[in-house]
């Protein structure tokens, strides 16, 4: 049998949610990673310090007793936001860092940002406090084809943006082409990569018939872009970190309107570590995992550590969510009902 010990990762892209789904899904988060930046794309999102602090307050209560899970909160940028807001957030602690969502571009994003230029005199304070700014980077174009979108946003959006702040700390999330890849490295920024991506090409949506179980924004692309993903995840690159993009959503929901997300985080990291077991790269992954991240955003490494082992690990269809002994609703997770050869076996004091 065998083993892999690593310092504990953190996940630098997650979705917590809010209510039942956040209790019930929580724990399999805060038992395995360190830290998590949380997306603030809830029903109402996060555009404020006073209701960042509240759904802080929510998650916090979520947690298992005792838990030391450190949620790391976000601001979600609107054409409206205001520079004093932002840096009074930053500056006492509630904000960790800025996401920006094109309008439209993905779940709960409609109050996202219309036009980058509104925001320029944010990303100027942004620039001078070093607050980390987190794109999703996908053009929202209804004209511009959905398997080119990230192409044409680093392009058209992208490139202009750091141009003009050379100095502003950008994390590209979720990246799902060749082009990212390249562009991240060519401009010193930061990227998040998802089991997901690392797994399936856009073929997985229409295997069987419509699935909507792969469907996700930005989609998976052509496999040449996986490829590419899977050479830069295990690369030990410091620019390449962990982000699941964990994203539930319940399934009566996915089946009914086919919504954007994978729910990843009961399998994340076994689905990462079979990755770079196939790319013969099981030595980087803890730099993937637990190192590159709190490099980039300037934060101590995890003391403790992981142990997984080598044995088979049968992952559940559906999850369920449950609320005293009622069961709501259930979720599917990735890699639902296979058979994955690593298992995480718990914690190294
Ligand atoms: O697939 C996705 N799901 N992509 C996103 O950007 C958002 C996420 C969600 O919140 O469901
Ligand atoms: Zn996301």
């Amino acid at each position: 049998m065998k083993e892999l010990t690593i310092l504990k990762p953190d996940d630098w892209h997650l979705h917590l949610r809010e209510g039942i789904v956040l209790k019930n899904i929580i724990r399999f988060t805060s038992e395995l990673f360190g830290r998590a930046i949380v997306m603030p794309n809830t029903k109402n999102p996060i555009t404020s310090i006073k209701k960042c602090i509240s759904y802080k307050k929510s998650i916090s209560e979520a947690l298992p007793e005792n838990s030391t899970f450190d949620p790391l909160m976000t601001i979600y940028l609107t054409d409206e936001t205001k520079k004093d807001e932002l840096t009074e957030g930053f500056n006492k602690n509630v904000f960790f860092a800025a996401k920006l969502y094109p309008a439209n571009a993905t779940t709960n994003s409609s109050f996202g940002v219309k036009k980058i230029e509104n925001l320029y005199e944010v990303f100027e304070v942004m620039q001078e406090l070093e607050m980390p700014l987190l794109i999703h980077g996908e053009v929202n174009d209804p004209e511009v084809d959905i398997f080119d979108r990230e192409e044409v946003f680093i392009d058209k959006e992208l490139s202009p943006l750091i141009k003009k702040f050379p100095k502003l700390k950008i994390v590209l999330e979720h990246i799902t082409t060749a082009h990212a890849v390249d562009f991240v490295q060519d401009n010193n920024l930061g990227a998040t990569i998802t089991p997901h991506h690392l797994h399936i090409n856009r073929n997985a949506m229409f295997f069987g018939g419509l699935n909507s179980d792969f469907y996700c924004l930005p989609v998976p692309k052509r496999e040449k872009n996986r490829i590419a993903l899977r050479k830069a995840a295990t690369s030990g690159k410091e620019c390449f970190f962990l982000g699941t993009d964990s994203a539930p959503h319940l399934r009566q929901w996915k089946a009914f309107c086919g919504c954007a997300g994978i729910f990843n985080s009961p399998v994340a990291i076994e689905s990462y570590v079979k990755v770079f077991e196939e790319e013969n790269a099981l030595d980087q992954f803890e730099k993937f995992a637990s190192l590159n991240g709190p490099k980039f955003y300037h934060l101590p490494i995890n003391k403790e550590k992981i142990k997984l082992v080598s044995m088979s690990n049968q992952i559940p269809e559906f999850i369920d969510v449950i609320e005293g002994k009622k069961v709501l609703g259930q979720i599917k997770p990735f890699h639902g009902g296979e058979t994955l050869s690593w298992r995480v076996e718990g914690i190294v004091k």
